[in-house]
């Protein structure tokens, strides 16, 4: 998307959003449910709320990385955090085992809750997904906040905690939350798989995708739509990390930075944080 239609974009509430995405591709999806082209369990293309790029591809290219970087195995449990649309959790059914693993997902869009609910929780039986009301003022209008939300797992209970594509629409705070409750639900010795757009003082902002609104240790896209897109200062990040008793497995610079993508995981900077 370029940088006047990303603004205009920003510029609509949620809900139109959701409305004009769900439109354009009316044709499309009604063509595709008709001649039944849509493969799979892979939800209707004005779903997909939750980014660009093949849907399919990006999750299963996800899950390699899982096992690369982060040793999952058939038998672990897994929280995602932010499951949106299910664009990870529908690789994760065709490798969780059925009796030993799990997958537990949560989100602050009901839309996408409800879609993995009926279409692949009901299916699959140790998968399931919340829906939490909380503010996010990309993707709703209102609700509690983030940066005091307990997530509604016992601890030391998850092998992998997965935050994929969330970090890069959260703010400091809710971010500093979110990784003391990552460490808290993870097992000793699990790992989280996060994604960031990260910053030093060496960073050559790509053309049409810069962060000019800049608040010291972290910088906004848009400062009237704050969670569109925010990027984190990487030593402020990684000492917040630590403070939550996370330290850093692995990084992974993405070629959003305007990398080659040969040279790259994905878009976005992956980090593998480990509990200690
Ligand atoms: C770009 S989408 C990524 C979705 C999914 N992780 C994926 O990779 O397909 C960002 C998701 O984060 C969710 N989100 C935003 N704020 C959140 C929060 N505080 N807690 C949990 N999810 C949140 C959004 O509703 C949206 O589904």
């Amino acid at each position: 998307m370029k940088f006047t239609a990303r603004k205009l974009y920003y510029a609509m509430p949620p809900a139109w959003r959701f409305a004009v995405r769900r439109l354009y591709y009316l044709p499309l999806d009604t063509w595709e449910a008709v001649t039944g082209q849509r493969g799979g369990l892979a939800p209707p293309r004005g779903l997909i709320y939750t980014g660009g790029g093949d849907f399919k591809q990006s999750g299963e290219r996800t899950l390699a990385n899982f096992k690369e970087f982060c040793n999952l195995k058939p038998s672990h449990h897994v929280l995602d955090v932010g499951s949106g649309i299910g664009r990870i959790a529908l690789p994760l059914t065709q490798f969780l085992d059925k009796k030993n693993g799990s997958y537990e997902g949560f989100d602050v869009v009901k839309k996408g809750v409800d879609w993995c609910t009926q279409n692949i929780a009901a299916h699959h039986l140790n998968f399931r997904f919340r829906y939490i009301s909380l503010d996010n003022d990309l993707y709703r209008t209102n609700g509690d906040s983030a940066a005091r939300f307990r997530f509604p797992y016992d601890s030391d209970r998850f092998d992998l905690a997965i935050v994929n594509s969330v970090f890069t629409h959260m703010l400091p705070e809710e971010v500093g939350n979110y990784l003391g409750e990552i460490h808290r639900v993870m097992r000793p010795g699990g790992v989280c798989y996060a994604t960031f757009f990260l910053f030093d003082e060496k960073t050559a902002w790509p053309e049409g995708f810069d962060f000019p609104f800049d608040h010291g240790h972290y910088r906004l896209m848009d400062d009237a739509v704050k969670s569109a897109n925010v990027t984190f200062e990487e030593n402020w990040l990684r000492g917040l990390a630590g403070q939550h008793g996370l330290g850093i497995r692995h990084l992974f610079p993405g070629s959003w930075r305007g990398l080659p993508k040969s040279e790259c995981k994905d878009f976005q900077d992956i980090l593998v944080f480990e509990k200690y």
